[in-house]
């Protein structure tokens, strides 16, 4: 499939997931469901430490681009009431499959994070793991993020940092210390073999945000802890290489609470 074929991308996204779901994901998310606590991105960052969350019991939560559910597992441990967004039937299945072996048991639906099957004004908490950030498009996702929120809602969302995207090699292969791409061509690229992705410069990220109504709290820029190596799949940084530069970025935002009604 060229991208010519598939405009959107999304055709490719969901061949290129169904793979990744049969090489990696779907015998990772099941070991992941498993652990008792989660862990933020490829250097496995504990929750514990980034603290990016806070409580989520009673919230209502929505998880875009969940994948194979670890994350709103997680969450729904912890006492939220959760729903799962993925576009891949094959990421979704294995969900469903950890849900009747050892739940919890919360929504899965099948959906594109750009065009959210669920009601303004749903949830209290969005959270994305690499799931909207990188495949849907900044601003359309990040509407729809805003219009499910509740005034005072909050956003959480992990990427590939702007370095990251910058410096990884587009025939494979981990990023070195060399720049090699424009970052203007970051903001929609589709890389030989692979999907179509979003990789905008800080800049252009907080008009996204500020654009959907979102108020921003903070950019983490993560870095691996000095034991960590590198991933065994998605081996596209070294942990030396992101203790040097970050890897990646967690953005957390709000919306403003509802105005107070004058006197
Ligand atoms: C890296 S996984 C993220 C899930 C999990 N946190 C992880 O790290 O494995 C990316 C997920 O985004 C999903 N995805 C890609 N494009 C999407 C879209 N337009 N809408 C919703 N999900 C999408 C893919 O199907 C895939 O399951």
């Amino acid at each position: 499939m060229t991208p010519d074929d598939d405009p959107s991308g999304r055709g490719r996204a969901r061949s290129l997931w169904a793979l990744l779901n049969e090489d990696f994901t779907d015998a990772d998310g099941v070991t992941r469901w498993s652990e008792p606590e989660i862990s933020w991105g490829l250097f496995r960052i504990p929750e514990r430490d980034l603290r990016l969350l806070g409580d989520v019991a009673g919230l209502d939560v929505l998880e875009i681009g969940a994948g194979t559910a670890y994350v709103s597992a997680w969450l729904a441990r912890a006492g939220a009431r959760v729903v799962a967004v993925d576009l891949s039937h094959h990421q979704l299945a294995t969900a469903a499959r950890c849900q009747a072996r050892s739940g919890p048991v919360f929504g899965l639906v099948e959906a594109d994070g750009e065009r959210l099957p669920v009601r303004a004004q749903t949830f209290d908490l969005v959270v994305s793991e690499y799931g909207a950030a990188p495949w849907c498009e900044p601003q359309r996702w990040l509407a729809e993020a805003a219009r499910v929120l509740r005034p005072g809602g909050r956003l959480v969302f992990l990427t590939n940092s702007v370095l990251a995207a910058l410096c990884v090699p587009a025939e494979g292969g981990v990023a070195g210390d060399r720049l090699l791409r424009a970052q203007r061509d970051l903001g929609d690229i589709t890389w030989p073999g692979g999907g179509r992705e979003h990789h905008p410069g800080h800049g252009a990220w907080i008009a996204a945000l500020r654009g959907a109504g979102f108020v921003i709290d903070a950019l983490h820029e993560l870095h691996p802890s000095e034991g960590a190596g590198t991933h065994d799949y998605y081996d596209i940084v070294t942990a030396d290489w992101a203790r040097r530069w970050p890897a990646e970025d967690v953005w957390v935002a709000h919306l403003p609470p509802r105005p107070v009604d004058a006197p």
